[in-house]
């Protein structure tokens, strides 16, 4: 088998840069090891940024999302027993969507699928070999038998736990990292959100976030330590921490059927550069970031758009000089975003009982809270950098 680009990964990233490259006119085959079943239906991200709004939309699959994606023009920021609204939209002029992760995936495949373009599920054994060379290959096995893609370029598109950042030689890369001492346990619930707008909540007893996914489903996070079993969770208990912890005086958070639990770690890490020889990283497989400021599917499409334009330049003038240029235009972008899920995740969690960095984390809060510099620079972040 022969290809031009041969991605790696069919989440958000390997998908959408499949898609862009197929608009511009070049071949890709996507290889992913777990099933269309399993890709369709993990719950992930929610929050989507106006520019990957735009880029959904104007690339043609953003017909569901125009359709079923909530509009937000702003987030509350609850702590001391009252709510703050951080009006985003007045502030920077622009919006974020909801919608759901699972489903912005469902819509790419289906896109492609349509478009009889290559994509094979649960691949198994997916090496990278001579990434050095102008011809690189992937070998894998599927329906049980070995095969060998040769292409021009790799798109390493596997997520943190995907192979390909691990087949760079060590030494070629420099890992920048931190781990965080505590988690979120998260919740899909069969209720109707309790506030039209997400609410991010600090309070003695941690973090809490309500989110949502339609006006029937609320998505619920609670801040919990990394080994938390979810099986020491039954849903009384959910409920009654998520009760305490966003606790205000008139009103309610409403109760439903829980129908998906889990517990998500919480890291910060990146690699530089993201490319090493024909191999290029894009979104997870490159970069990870707490969820607190919902930035991880938002860069994976902005690196995945800045991969798609420098490859399609690529093959139609043979410079290289954007190609050569990635690493360094995307990681302006990624690490604007490193220090922004950062901030938002020391400014919202508890930290052990240190009652210095609890004072701290509540003057900071007043301050995003009170001064229209300080929320519009949050407001900035969270809807996120212009394109470049
Ligand atoms: P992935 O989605 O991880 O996709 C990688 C794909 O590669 C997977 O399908 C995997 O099965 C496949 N794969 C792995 N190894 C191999 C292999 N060897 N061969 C072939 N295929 C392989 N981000 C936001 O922007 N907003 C949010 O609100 C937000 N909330 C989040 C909430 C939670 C609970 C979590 C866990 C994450 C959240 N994120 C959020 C982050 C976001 O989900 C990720 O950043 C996003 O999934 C990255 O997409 P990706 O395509 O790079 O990686
Ligand atoms: C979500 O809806 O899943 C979500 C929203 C905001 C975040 C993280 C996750 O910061």
């Amino acid at each position: 088998m022969r290809t031009q680009v041969g991605i790696v990964g069919a989440g958000p990233a390997g998908l959408l840069l499949g898609h862009l490259l197929h608009l511009r006119g070049v071949e890709s085959v996507v290889l992913e090891d777990r099933s269309r079943e399993y890709v369709e239906q993990r719950i992930r991200a929610g929050v989507l940024e106006h520019g990957t709004v735009e880029l959904l939309v104007e690339s043609g699959v953003g017909e569901r999302l125009q359709q079923e994606g909530l509009v937000h023009e702003g987030i509350e920021l609850r702590f001391a027993g009252r709510g703050h609204r951080i009006p985003l939209t007045e502030l920077t002029g622009k919006s974020i969507t909801i919608y759901g992760q699972q489903e912005v995936v469902k819509d790419l495949i289906r896109a492609r699928l349509d478009a009889g373009l290559p994509l094979l599920f649960e691949v198994g054994n997916v090496t990278l070999h001579e990434l050095e060379s102008e011809q690189p290959a992937i070998r894998f096995r599927h329906d049980g038998e070995e095969q060998e893609l040769r292409c021009d370029v790799v798109a390493g598109c596997d997520g943190f736990h995907g192979i390909s950042r691990d087949s760079i030689p060590a030494g070629e890369l420099q890992v920048f990292s931190r781990e965080y001492p505590f988690a979120w346990l998260g919740i899909l619930a069969q209720v109707a959100p309790s506030s039209d707008e997400l609410i991010y909540c600090y309070s003695d007893r941690g973090f809490a976030l309500h989110s949502m996914r339609s006006p029937e489903l609320t998505r619920l996070y609670l801040q919990c330590t990394p080994d938390e079993d979810p099986d020491a969770w039954p849903d009384e208990r959910i409920w009654e921490e998520l009760q305490a912890r966003f606790a205000l005086p008139g009103w309610k958070l409403g109760e439903g059927p829980i129908l998906e639990k889990g517990v998500t770690g919480m890291r910060s890490f990146v690699v530089e550069p993201i490319r090493y020889g024909r191999l290029y990283l894009a979104g997870d497989a490159a970069h990870i970031v707490p969820p607190t400021g919902a930035k991880g599917l938002n860069l994976a499409a902005a690196d995945v758009r800045i991969l798609a334009d420098a490859l399609a330049h690529w093959y139609r003038t043979g410079d290289t000089a954007r190609l050569d240029a990635y690493s360094e235009t995307c990681l302006r972008r990624v690490w604007r975003a490193e220090h922004f899920s950062w901030w938002m995740t020391s400014m919202l969690h508890r930290h052990g009982a240190d009652p210095f960095e609890s004072r701290l984390q509540l003057s900071q809060l007043e301050y995003v809270s009170s001064s229209r510099a300080a929320a519009t620079s949050l407001a900035e972040n969270y809807v996120g950098l212009e394109r470049v």
